[in-house]
């Protein structure tokens, strides 16, 4: 599919995850997270940006008493590799201590950003600290970090779409697609 309106000229998209699919694995993950908490409250944490549209589907098929939070922190500036800088954009608003924190990022690719974000909130001392990623790219890992739920786990390409973004546009396409250059 290709969805063409979205892209900036010289772009194209070709599908690799539908969006039938990604709703399929998200309501399983949904399923699986509700069964591993059952009997706690959670905080499902939010990584903006690239986290909105999967964190707003995945806590609707959670069937617990939740709360959600989101910080900010951008790692890519405006190319597609990873600097190893993380910068954080916006901060907690409330404290973490003694709750349960399930992360809801959008990809795990280096890594670095992972680590980072996990050794910052392991500060905050929380009851426990999981990750839930919707993508996982193991082959580009720089360093050891593994997330506890992972929707897809996908090869080395740069992906867009569902909350995923290159150059800060597409990530309102609503399945996950491989961004191609036409010229
Ligand atoms: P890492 O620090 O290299 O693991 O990268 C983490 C962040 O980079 C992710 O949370 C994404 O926001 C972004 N990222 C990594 N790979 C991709 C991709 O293929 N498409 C869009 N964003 C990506
Ligand atoms: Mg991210």
């Amino acid at each position: 599919m290709n969805s063409s309106k979205r892209c900036r000229p010289g772009q194209r998209i070709v599908s690799l995850i539908t969006a039938a699919q990604i709703q399929s694995r998200v309501a399983e993950l949904g399923a699986q997270i509700t069964q591993d908490y059952e009997g706690h409250e959670l905080i499902i944490l939010g990584v903006l940006k690239g986290s909105f549209i999967f964190m707003a589907d995945l806590v609707r098929h959670v069937d617990l008493p939740l709360s959600m939070e989101f910080l900010g922190l951008s790692s890519y500036g405006k190319g597609t590799q990873s600097t190893g800088e993380v910068k954080m954009t916006l901060d907690l608003g409330h404290p973490l201590a003694g709750k349960h924190v399930l992360v809801a990022e959008d990809i795990v690719d280096t890594g670095l950003t992972l680590a980072y974000l996990l050794r910052m909130l392991s500060n905050r001392n929380p009851a426990s600290l999981r990750v839930c990623c919707l993508l996982d790219k193991p082959e580009r890992r720089q360093v050891p970090v593994t997330p506890d739920y992972v929707g897809f786990t996908i090869p080395n390409r740069l992906v867009v779409g569902y909350g995923l973004d290159h150059a800060q546009i597409l990530r309102n396409i609503p399945f996950i697609g491989a961004l191609e250059e036409t010229s």
